[in-house]
């Protein structure tokens, strides 16, 4: 607490805070809609040179917020200076996905960033940094930032697969008629991207099992391509990839984090409600050790939970393995291109 009696800043960069994303997220987040109306919050903005206007552009409006809550806005180029002393790193910058483009492509165009960005995350962030990849190819730029920072515990490492989540119960919930918060269960496994499996194995809605509402066929049909392949349909009915709901599924990922399961009031029990997280993994769910991927998790005591014990059947196992496999091509990819 300072000497007004008010809370330490928690320190937030966002990188490529002069583009779509971070100029969605950073107001929300400044209102408080990541820590609470009682946090205050410190902005880095990180930006390449190009980008350094647009995220001066957005501190004069932060600044014309008057937000009780923000007590400063730091902008930087350096990733060094970005870092230094952040308690949340939001790393967005990065090359957006085009019309056409397949992820495949961004690797090698976005791998080179996140490098950098780790190391200096090593060498200058808080002891208690939490990062979360939004960049794509996401899982496997955080893990070339996690394997940049060897002094960061690597579960601090993660990757955005909340949107996916979010998506996967959005439209379930269209689907079915029914409420979005009748919707539980949901599980986004593997990459973000289109080998995803959005699970409904062990989704209800209200008391009754998801894939008894909406029907096997549906549910592990074309229930799956739409979830997966979302993003693309943004691409092509917006013109450009997903802005505002990627910058709420951020600012969900870390809230939950940081505060706990939306709705689970802290508890772990079986019964309480889980979201979906691209975690380094160790092994749960046949995942090989090292890989940053999607799983059901709960945040307890500020840490994430993998939720143990989820009966996996073979068409889950298969969709699992294969989004994997994925992962675990891109990490031999940037293997390959000496980025980890
Ligand atoms: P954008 O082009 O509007 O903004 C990206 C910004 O990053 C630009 O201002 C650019 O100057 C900056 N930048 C580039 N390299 C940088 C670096 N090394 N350091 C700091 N800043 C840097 O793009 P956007 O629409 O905000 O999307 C950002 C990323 O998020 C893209 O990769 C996009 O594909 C991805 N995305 C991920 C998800 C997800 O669910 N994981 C969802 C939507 C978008
Ligand atoms: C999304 O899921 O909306 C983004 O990752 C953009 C994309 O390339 O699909």
């Amino acid at each position: 607490q300072n000497h007004r009696g008010q809370a330490t800043p928690i320190t937030v960069t966002i990188t490529g805070a002069g583009g779509q994303i971070g100029y969605a997220a950073m107001f929300r987040i400044a209102s408080g809609a990541m820590f609470g109306p009682d946090q205050p919050v410190a902005l880095r903005l990180l930006e390449i040179p190009q980008g350094v206007k647009g995220a001066e552009g957005a501190a004069l409006e932060l600044t014309d917020c008057a937000f009780p809550l923000l007590t400063s806005v730091d902008i930087a180029t350096e990733p060094a200076q970005g870092f230094d002393g952040a308690n949340v790193a939001l790393l967005i910058g990065s090359r957006p996905r085009t019309a056409g483009m397949e992820r495949a492509d961004l690797l090698a165009a976005n791998g080179a960033i996140f490098g950098p960005q780790g190391r200096a995350i090593n060498d200058h962030a808080a002891d208690d940094v939490r990062v979360l990849v939004v960049g794509n190819p996401a899982n496997t730029n955080a893990l070339i930032a996690q394997r940049n920072a060897p002094d960061v515990p690597a579960e601090r490492f993660t990757a955005l697969t909340r949107l996916d989540h979010n998506r996967a119960v959005g439209l379930l919930a269209e689907h079915a008629g029914a409420a979005v918060a009748e919707v539980s269960g949901v599980t986004i496994w593997g990459n973000h991207s289109t080998t995803q499996y959005p699970d409904l194995s062990h989704a209800r809605i209200g008391d009754r099992a998801a894939l008894d509402v909406v029907g096997a066929d549906w549910g592990r049909g074309a229930y799956i391509d739409r979830v997966a392949n979302r993003g693309a349909e943004i691409i092509e009915v917006r013109g450009g990839s997903s802005v505002a709901s990627a910058a709420n599924a951020a600012i969900d990922h870390v809230r939950d984090w940081v505060l706990g399961t939306a709705g689970s009031g802290g508890g772990s029990d079986d019964a309480a409600p889980w979201t979906s997280v691209s975690l380094y993994s160790t092994g749960a769910y046949g995942v090989p050790d090292g890989l940053i991927a999607s799983v059901p998790a709960r945040s307890v005591g500020g840490q994430w939970q993998v939720v143990e014990g989820l009966e996996i059947d073979e068409f889950s196992r298969s969709r699992i393995d294969a989004s994997v496999a994925e992962l675990a091509a891109e990490r031999d990819q940037v293997s390959e291109l000496g980025l980890i």
